[in-house]
């Protein structure tokens, strides 16, 4: 069966590619390599023996998306992670944003829906809970008014989806991702920030092999056990199976719902002290680090409620905080030799 992967070398796109190609998908990977490298593809190669068939396509392009189809219309589902996601980024730039995840959204779905089977799976993000009241988070917490336009993109392209399932054949699972770190423990593929990491564990890695000065923590004044924010931590390993049990169950098992949404997260929360005692751990050396005000639009704590995930998808986390940090420390160290 063919798989399309849009953002198929990105870092999540590339570790999901590689665990479908290993229960047998064929796998066609789209990018614009905006936020990725060709390279990828051989790292993939190197995994799992086959190159995804490879199309550099940007999806803001409503013709080349509409050749994509025409092209490849014996689908049994598109996975669909080419996104910006850069939540400070957004704040400054939000029409990249609106048109890079909304409009390449609706090309793909416009086109999906026409096929004999509309299976579509969407990464979307926990950041659409904002902070929820009550920890760990389950599905239903409500959705609150988006903190960035970043996060505005991922709900607005979740009513994107729960309004065309409603008429047309597609049927959708929303994987609201908690927060993604890590690599695959080949050291072939991980995670390749451009520039200044944004996200906390990429920053630990370049501060340990001499790229940054030193990490600042942002905030220590949280209502937290020692004060710094709380985030659950899921290996990108984990996160890609958890696609590929979705994919299933949208091939094989109709869900009676058109849309199902599940949070994939370990469950575990873990602050950002303990995020850099358990890197010290894993990588034998000190981190330098200092304390510094809070950064804007951070909030306290998000952890997930599982149960959804592991009870009805039937998917569960295996991978651990400190397996996370040493894979992508294994990484950080490939990629600088
Ligand atoms: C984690 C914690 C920071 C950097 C965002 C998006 C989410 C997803 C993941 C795309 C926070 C702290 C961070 C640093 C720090 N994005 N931190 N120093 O903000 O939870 O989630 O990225 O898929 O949708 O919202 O992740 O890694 O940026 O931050 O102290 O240099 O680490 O304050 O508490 P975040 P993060």
């Amino acid at each position: 069966m063919k798989i399309a992967v849009t953002g198929g070398l990105g870092f999540i796109g590339s570790h999901t590619v590689v665990e479908l190609q290993n229960v047998g998908f064929d796998v066609v990977a789209i990018d614009n390599l905006s936020n990725s490298s060709i390279e990828v593809l051989d790292g993939i190669e190197r995994i799992t023996g086959k190159k995804p068939v490879f199309e550099n396509i940007d999806l803001r392009d409503k013709a080349a998306v509409q050749d994509f189809f025409k092209k490849y219309h014996d689908l049994a589902g598109v996975i669909h992670f080419a996104a910006s996601k850069a939540v400070g980024e957004s704040v400054e730039n939000p029409l990249l944003y609106y048109e890079n995840n909304i409009n390449a959204l609706v090309y793909v779905l416009q086109e999906l829906t026409q096929l004999q089977q509309a299976n579509f799976i969407f990464s979307s993000s926990c950041t659409v809970y904002g902070q929820a009241e009550q920890m760990p988070i389950t599905e239903n917490a409500s959705v609150q008014p988006a903190m960035s336009p970043y996060g505005n993109t991922k709900q607005i392209g979740e009513e994107i989806i729960q309004d065309t399932a409603k008429v047309t054949p597609l049927n959708a699972i929303l994987l609201r991702y908690f927060n993604p770190v890590g690599a695959h423990e080949s050291a072939e593929i991980g995670e390749l920030p451009l520039g200044v990491p944004q996200n906390l564990v990429p920053f630990i890695t370049q501060t340990a092999i001499g790229l940054r000065e030193k990490l600042s923590v942002f905030g220590d004044d949280y209502p937290t056990t020692d004060g710094t924010a709380v985030r659950d931590y899921i290996h990108v390993v984990d996160l890609a199976k958890a696609h590929v049990v979705a994919l299933q169950r949208l091939i094989h098992q109709k869900n009676e719902t058109k849309v199902e949404t599940f949070n994939l997260g370990t469950g575990k929360g873990s602050s950002v002290l303990e995020v850099i005692k358990a890197f010290e751990k894993v990588s034998g050396k000190a981190l330098n680090y200092q304390i510094v005000g809070r950064r804007e639009g951070d909030i306290t704590e998000a952890y997930a409620n599982t149960d959804r995930a592991n009870n009805v998808l039937g998917w569960k986390a295996e991978l651990g905080l400190e397996e996370a940090l040493a894979s992508a420390w294994k990484w950080e160290q490939k990629i600088r030799s």
